[in-house]
């Protein structure tokens, strides 16, 4: 019972759509109709600036980092990252945007750092470098994403290779179309120069 708790107020903390909500609440706009229409924190940044980008990171990290940590604050035994798990579910396939979503990178970094915070920094380490290296958000995220299960095997980490796994096919799956542009050179570019994001 305690876990079927857990896992819904974990899927219901993911499906919270930050992006859309402080679009539409605070910028009277619908990022789901501009830019890459992802409901996410890069295209938050490419679509309303640096300050909602900003916001909508930390409050995807943080519903991701809440839901995991239900297993600690109520003394389960349940591994975290398996509840965890149920935000980044929440998160793309969200009850509160008709079942849409994002592409669950933010969320999935937020379950990690409930888990391993030095993993956490490990992987940000990894998309950030990516990222400076390549000037594609979404470069980054599968590099991330990928490098965490990897890591996770090195580990002989088996729950988190598991949960890595599912949800790198998930991001991967999700980024369809940026593998697409990506393929094609065609990708947006971040922008560093004048905070301009593209
Ligand atoms: O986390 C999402 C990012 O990897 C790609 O976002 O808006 O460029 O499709 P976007």
């Amino acid at each position: 019972m305690q876990i079927l708790s857990m896992a819904l107020i974990a899927y219901l903390l993911g499906s919270i759509p930050s992006g859309l909500w402080i679009g539409k609440i605070f910028y009277h706009r619908d990022i789901t109709k501009e830019g890459s229409g992802n409901i996410g924190t890069t295209n938050t940044f490419r679509v309303l600036g640096f300050k909602a980008g900003l916001v909508v990171l930390f409050m995807d990290i943080l519903k991701g980092t809440l839901a995991a940590s239900q297993p600690y604050l109520l003394h389960s035994p349940v591994n975290p990252l398996l509840i965890g798990l149920f935000a980044s579910l929440g998160h793309t396939v969200s009850i509160f945007d008709h079942f849409h979503g994002g592409k669950a990178v933010a969320t999935s970094a937020g379950i990690l750092l409930a888990y391993n915070p030095g993993l956490f920094a490990l992987a940000a380490s990894i998309f950030v470098g990516t990222l400076l290296l390549t000037s594609m958000a979404s470069m980054a995220s599968l590099v991330g994403i990928s490098a965490m299960f990897i890591i996770a095997l090195f580990l002989h980490d088996w729950i988190l290779a598991t949960v890595a796994g599912i949800l790198t096919a998930v991001v991967f799956y999700r980024h369809k179309a940026n593998i697409g542009r990506i393929l094609r050179g065609q990708e947006a570019m971040v922008n560093f120069g004048l905070g301009h994001y593209l």
